[in-house]
């Protein structure tokens, strides 16, 4: 299976956004959004983005589509010069887990159920 990552950016009322779609053969198997504008991703005068949503077709979860397309997601926030990647997820869920796994650090607490996490691009 041949698996290709596309990218585009829109405008909304001055928010920034960024999609990458996992396709194959023009069908959608995964969709990561970055958000470049949420005031979390400013702080200590770095830049940041937010992944912040991520949906991959029932039908192909836990066959790695989520992983490569945050890998991707991070090598193009590198490429607009961006200094860390940003996320939220529930407390103590193998999300969490993953995202440790995966490089990324506490931060702080989101709400009572969800904590922030980041992670250095460079
Ligand atoms: C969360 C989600 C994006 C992960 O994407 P994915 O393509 O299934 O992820 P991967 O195949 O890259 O696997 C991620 C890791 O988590 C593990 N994992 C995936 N689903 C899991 C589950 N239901 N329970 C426990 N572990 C799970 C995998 O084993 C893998 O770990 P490893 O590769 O280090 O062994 C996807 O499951 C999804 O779309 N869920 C519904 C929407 C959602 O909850 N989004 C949350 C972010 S907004």
């Amino acid at each position: 299976m041949k698996i290709t990552v596309s990218e585009y950016c829109y405008d909304n009322s001055n928010k920034v956004f960024y999609e990458l779609y996992m396709v194959n053969n023009e069908c959608v198997l995964g969709r990561l959004k970055l958000n470049d504008s949420h005031s979390k991703c400013k702080v200590m005068g770095m830049k940041g983005m937010l992944l912040e949503i991520m949906n991959i077709d029932v039908k192909y979860v836990r066959k790695g589509i989520g992983g490569k397309l945050i890998k991707a997601g991070e090598k193009m926030m590198k490429k607009r010069g961006m200094d860390y990647s940003l996320l939220y997820c529930l407390k103590d869920s193998w999300m969490e887990k993953w995202y440790i796994r995966l490089g990324y650090k506490y931060y702080m607490e989101h709400d009572e159920k969800n904590n922030w996490y980041y992670k250095m691009l460079k």
